[in-house]
């Protein structure tokens, strides 16, 4: 079966991207990380010495290459803030549209991003809207960033980051063109008491029930 779409959207740090890689792998669909684009718009502003706070993405977004979501240094915390604010901007999302539905058009795709299930694919056969609570997303960032628990400032450290994400969802969210929100037709999955391992198993789940001709591997 061809050209079959799967949206995950969900706020930052819910475990998406993973989700989003293993499930595609699992129903053998192409996988985009779709917040790479906005992030590799933001690296070549700066690279450029231009700030990604001025409208100029446009023309970064045109000539946006392959080569440029594989760079090593799209996770910096210049590169998040960049980001951000490129991803703002109409013109840099227009320009952008084409490349994700390019993306998909040949042999469909797992997408994850903000806008997937509302924007850029309202027709997707299936959308996932992977959330958690701020606190538990600050927890698991904490772990995969190497945070030590047992340290004496890693309360402290945690409630800062769950208040940066909080920000972040506002941001998100309340932004004009694409915020981010749940797709009327997309199934929320809460993850807060799930570990990444069930919270995949229970999407494939659906995903069999819902799209029976996409066959995959067992888990
Ligand atoms: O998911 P991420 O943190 O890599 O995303 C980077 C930035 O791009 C973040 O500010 C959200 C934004 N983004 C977006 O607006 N729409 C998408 N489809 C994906 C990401």
């Amino acid at each position: 079966m061809s050209s079959i779409v799967i949206a995950v959207d969900g706020p930052a740090a819910a475990g998406k991207g993973t989700l989003a890689r293993e499930l595609a792998a699992f129903v053998g669909l192409p996988y985009l990380d779709t917040g790479l684009l906005y992030r590799a718009v933001a690296r070549l502003m700066l690279d450029a010495g231009l700030d990604p706070a001025e409208n100029s993405g446009e023309f970064c977004a045109a000539s946006l290459e392959a080569k440029d979501l594989e760079r090593s240094d799209l996770r910096t915390p210049e590169v998040d803030r960049g980001a951000s604010l490129v991803a703002k901007q109409p013109e840099v999302r227009a320009a952008l549209i084409d490349t994700q539905r390019r993306f998909a058009s040949e042999r469909g795709a797992v997408l994850d991003g903000r806008d997937i299930g509302t924007v850029i694919f309202p027709d997707a056969a299936l959308k996932f809207y992977i959330t958690a609570s701020p606190e538990i997303r600050a927890q698991r960032r904490f772990l995969q960033t190497g945070g030590d628990p047992a340290a004496p400032d890693a309360a402290e450290a945690l409630v800062a980051m769950a208040d940066a994400l909080r920000q972040r969802d506002g941001a998100d969210s309340s932004r004009a063109v694409a915020p981010l929100k749940i797709a009327e037709d997309a199934i929320v999955v809460d993850t807060d008491s799930m570990s990444a391992r069930e919270a995949l198993s229970h999407v494939l789940a659906i995903v069999d029930e819902r799209i029976p001709a996409l066959k995959r591997r067992s888990t």
